[in-house]
This record gives C-alpha cells, structure tokens and sequence, in this order.
C-alpha cells in the first residue's frame, strides 16, 4: 500500500489516480475527506491529517511500503511566515516517516533546491530535502521539477482582457516547463518500482525547455490572438501588483526573489535532459488542452 499526501492537489491526485489505475492500492491523505471523494470512489482509502500534525500522519504512514511526501500548496498569499509553515510541514512529514518505519519516500522538490538561499520558496524545500533526508534507513527519492506549465493558468484572463502576459522573468530564459500531472505520474512509478537506494536527486525537466517569447506565441497561435504580447515586469513593479492584491510581504519577498533567481540563472538545472529527467507533455497539448479552454472561459 502507498501513502499519498497532498492527495487533493495536482500532482498529489495524478500520483494516486496513476498508482490505483495500475492496481496498488493508495492511502490517499488530505485535511477533507471530501476533497477526496472522487479517489474514494476509485478505491482509495482516505485519511484525513493537517499535513502539520505529526502523530495523524505517523497513523497514515502506517504499515506502507512508500510514501509521496509533498508540501502544499506552492504559496498561501496572506502567510505571513511562508518559510515557518513549510518548515512545521517538513518536520511533521519527517517525523511520521521516521515513527511509522516507511521505507522509501519520493518527496516532491523543485529545481533550485540545491541551493539554501536566494531561491524564494523553494529554499523551504532545501530544508525539507535536508531534514528527510537525514532519517537513517530510508530510501529517498527528490523529484526537483522545474516550472510549472500550470503557473501560466493565472495569466489566462490578463491576456484575454489586456492582451498581454506580464511576468518578471527574461523574455528569451529557457524555462524547464513541466506539467503537474507528469509530476505525479513520475512520483507514482517511481513509488512502486523503488529502483534507487539511500537518497537520490532526480530532475524533472519537461520535454523542452521554452521561453516566454515562445509561450506566448503558441498561446497566441492556440487563441487567435494575434496581439498578444509578453511583457516583461521589474522586480518592484511586480512586488508592488503582489502587495496591492494583499499578498503578503513575506510571501511578496519570496516570489520577487524567484524572478531574480531564475534571471540570474542561480536557479538552474543540473543534470542532462535524458530520457529520465524529461516528461511527456509539450507546452502546445497544455496550451491546448488547459490555458485555450480556461482564456475562452475568462471571456
Ligand atoms: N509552481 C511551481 O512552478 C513549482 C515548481 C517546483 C516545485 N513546486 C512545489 O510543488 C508543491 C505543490 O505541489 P502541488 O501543485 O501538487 O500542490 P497543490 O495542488 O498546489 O496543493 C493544493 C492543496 O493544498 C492544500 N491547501 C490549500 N490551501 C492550503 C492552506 N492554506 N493550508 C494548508 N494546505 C492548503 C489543499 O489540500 P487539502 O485541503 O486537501 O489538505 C489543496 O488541495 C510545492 O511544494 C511547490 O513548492 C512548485
């Protein structure tokens, strides 16, 4: 049996709808029950557990044979310590690991992770990485996927009402796009096939990397929209939309501090894209299948 956490989130859903379509049976662990509906109608066991509640996860972890570690979501907007609540995640997480005996984790990380500062949220997920990784006699495996296609969902009314998609980074950086779905699928294989031992980093790095000059054209190309245009954003300016649409200035900074990290390129890929490392989905079947249907409904 396999635990999954984060079993209501993206790449938490796709890791246990992937693992129960191939006959394992999933402990899947979410703070509502019914958030959990449609897995449970899959055959999945629910478990609810606040993924900061140490001993209701140590009773989740129980008697499986792996475990998909995840902190989510990627940002709450009104936190106003971030980094304190990924950290009271980790040490939960890490805890039930430890008490319940799991074996063999697959904890989903980000690229950047390698690094301890500068990287924005992902520095929680440094720390994570580091503090799992230290409970002794377990396999661990650290899923570092690289931007999410679905972070592009948010700008789907902006480009529909003003035609534009603004974002901090560099017109012509190469983005490691990935799709969460491909993510959890990932996890789940490699969950149930277990083929490392001791802890290892994997990369996912999507099938190409893709600037936003080149995002935009395939949205463009995808919405007739022929006037689309990206935009790119200063650091302040982009700070200062966050703040006025009351995100916090903790969760403000660290979004701010993406930007510049990926500009700089500190935050950066590692390993070569391989057969391993890449993932199946092209930004045309997501723009096409996801960002065209969601532009159209912002109409
Ligand atoms: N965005 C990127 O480009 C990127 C890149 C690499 C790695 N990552 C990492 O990916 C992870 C996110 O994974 P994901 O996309 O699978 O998760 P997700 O879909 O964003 O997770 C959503 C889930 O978070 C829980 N949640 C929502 N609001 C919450 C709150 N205020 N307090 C506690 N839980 C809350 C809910 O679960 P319940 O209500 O059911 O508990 C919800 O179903 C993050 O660690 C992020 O750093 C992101």
């Amino acid at each position: 049996m396999f635990v999954v956490t984060g079993a209501s989130g993206r790449t938490g859903r796709a890791a246990a709808v992937h693992l129960l379509a191939n006959g394992h049976p999933v402990r899947a662990v979410g703070r509502s029950a019914q958030r959990l509906t449609d897995l449970a109608e899959r055959g999945a066991e629910v478990r609810e557990a606040d993924q900061t509640d140490a001993a209701a996860l140590t009773e989740a972890l129980r008697g499986a044979s792996g475990v998909y570690a995840v902190i989510q979501p990627n940002y709450i907007p009104d936190h106003p310590d971030f980094g304190g609540f990924q950290d009271q995640v980790a040490a939960a997480l890490t805890e039930a690991v430890a008490a319940s005996g799991v074996p063999r984790v697959v904890g989903l990380s980000s690229w950047g992770a390698q690094h301890p500062e500068g990287t924005g949220p992902v520095k929680g997920l440094h720390r994570f990485e580091q503090r799992l990784s230290a409970v002794p006699g377990v396999d661990t495996l650290w899923l570092r996927a690289g931007y999410f296609m679905e972070n592009l969902l948010d700008h789907a009314d902006t480009a529909r009402t003003r035609h534009r998609i603004s974002a901090p980074f560099d017109p012509d950086l190469p983005l490691p796009f990935v799709t969460t779905r491909d993510i959890g699928i990932r996890a789940a294989e490699e969950l149930a096939t277990g083929n490392w031992r001791g802890t290892e980093i994997l990369e996912l790095q999507g099938e190409r990397d893709v600037s936003m000059r080149e995002v935009v054209a395939v949205i463009a190309k995808a919405t007739s929209a022929d006037d689309l245009v990206y935009e790119q954003t200063s650091t302040a300016a982009f700070h200062a939309e966050l703040r006025r649409n009351g995100v916090s200035a903790d969760v403000a900074d660290m979004m701010a501090e993406v930007g510049e990290a990926l500009n700089t390129r500190h935050t950066r890929m590692q390993q070569p894209r391989t057969a391993r490392t890449a993932t199946s989905t092209t930004i045309e079947q997501f723009v096409e299948e996801e960002f065209a249907p969601r532009y159209r409904e912002s109409a």
